[in-house]
């Protein structure tokens, strides 16, 4: 039965979707009757009806003790429409003083601020300046605007858990976004809090574009690995592929370095304690595309990494 964690992770990818323009989702019979088992040991409202499988759910969120406290609403700060992204000059000088103008740069970005509810933050990458491999994510959420670093949540914890069973420890890499400001959904609670979470839009995704690629300027990774969807569409282009599926399994080239797709975290997140063929073949499709990444970055693969799935 999926966990607490895990229904919370449900809940905010539904809810994406489902601001996203998203109607509908295809759930498995197997999946349906898990979710019901849970929601119904939760004493939760359910969620869908009985269908044959897959079925196509209408996207509704269901609530927890935590996100079932009312909250008191404001309006959202009105954004101003976007305008083209900043020219971006970077000094002469080593990487860290590249590094740190950039950020500079980026922290106190008018356009990037201007999004920004008061007490939250503009969220830069992270990570060693010489690492040979860097994870390019979505956009910042609750955790990650409040604390100013990409992958401190809970797809972060998962994020670290992945660096670690490459052998690495999350010192060593990079970790960027496509977008530096956590998506508006149009209203805050009262403390700035915001329930929810959306994909960016095209026109945020490529006003923020320009930062990440000096980033990966700056640090010449051997390797990119675009986490999800969105930051496949970011990177590559919208149009290039339909589904993740089609997008992993093979090398494309960002900015003259070899790119990987893999799946986000959150994504992974909700494959978490389940048991079905498909939730199986996922983790391992991720497992497979960290190998190669390894393979690629020139880091030590043993034996016991290679048959972690066999
Ligand atoms: N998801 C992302 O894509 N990026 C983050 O920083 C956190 C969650």
């Amino acid at each position: 039965m999926p966990t607490r964690d895990q229904l919370l992770a449900l809940n905010d990818e539904l809810r994406r979707l489902k601001a996203g323009g998203q109607r509908a989702v295809a759930v498995t019979e197997e999946s349906l009757a898990q979710l019901r088992e849970s929601v119904a040991a939760s004493g939760s409202e359910a969620v869908a009806s009985a269908a044959p499988a897959p079925v196509a759910v209408p996207i509704m969120t269901f609530s927890t003790e935590s996100r079932n406290e009312p909250a008191p609403r404001v309006p959202a700060p009105s954004a101003p429409s976007l305008p083209a992204p900043p020219p971006i000059n970077l000094p002469e000088g080593d990487k860290p003083a590249r590094w740190n103008h950039l950020r500079e740069l980026v922290l106190h970005d008018s356009v990037c601020r201007a999004r920004v509810f008061a007490g939250k933050q503009v969220v830069f990458g992270v990570g060693n300046l010489d690492a040979a491999v860097m994870f390019v994510g979505e956009a910042p959420g609750g955790d990650e605007e409040d604390q100013g670093e990409p992958f401190v949540g809970r797809a972060g914890q998962l994020l670290n858990r992945m660096i670690k069973a490459m052998g690495l420890e999350r010192s060593q890499v990079y970790i960027g976004n496509i977008l530096n400001w956590r998506p508006e959904m149009g209203t805050r609670n009262a403390d700035g809090s915001q329930t929810g979470n959306r994909p960016p839009t095209a026109a945020e995704m490529s006003y923020c574009l320009p930062f990440i690629r000096a980033q990966i300027a700056i640090i010449q990774p051997k390797v990119l690995v675009a986490l999800g969807k969105t930051a496949v569409d970011g990177l590559l282009g919208a149009d290039r592929f339909k589904t993740m599926g089609a997008a992993r399994g093979t090398w494309h080239s960002y900015a003259d370095k070899p790119l990987r797709a893999s799946y986000h975290p959150s994504y992974l997140l909700r494959q978490e304690g389940l048991t079905s063929a498909s939730a199986k073949k996922i983790k391992r499709d991720a497992w497979e595309d960290l190998l190669a990444v390894m393979e690629r970055a020139e880091l030590p693969v043993t034996e016991k990494q290679r048959n972690y799935f066999r």
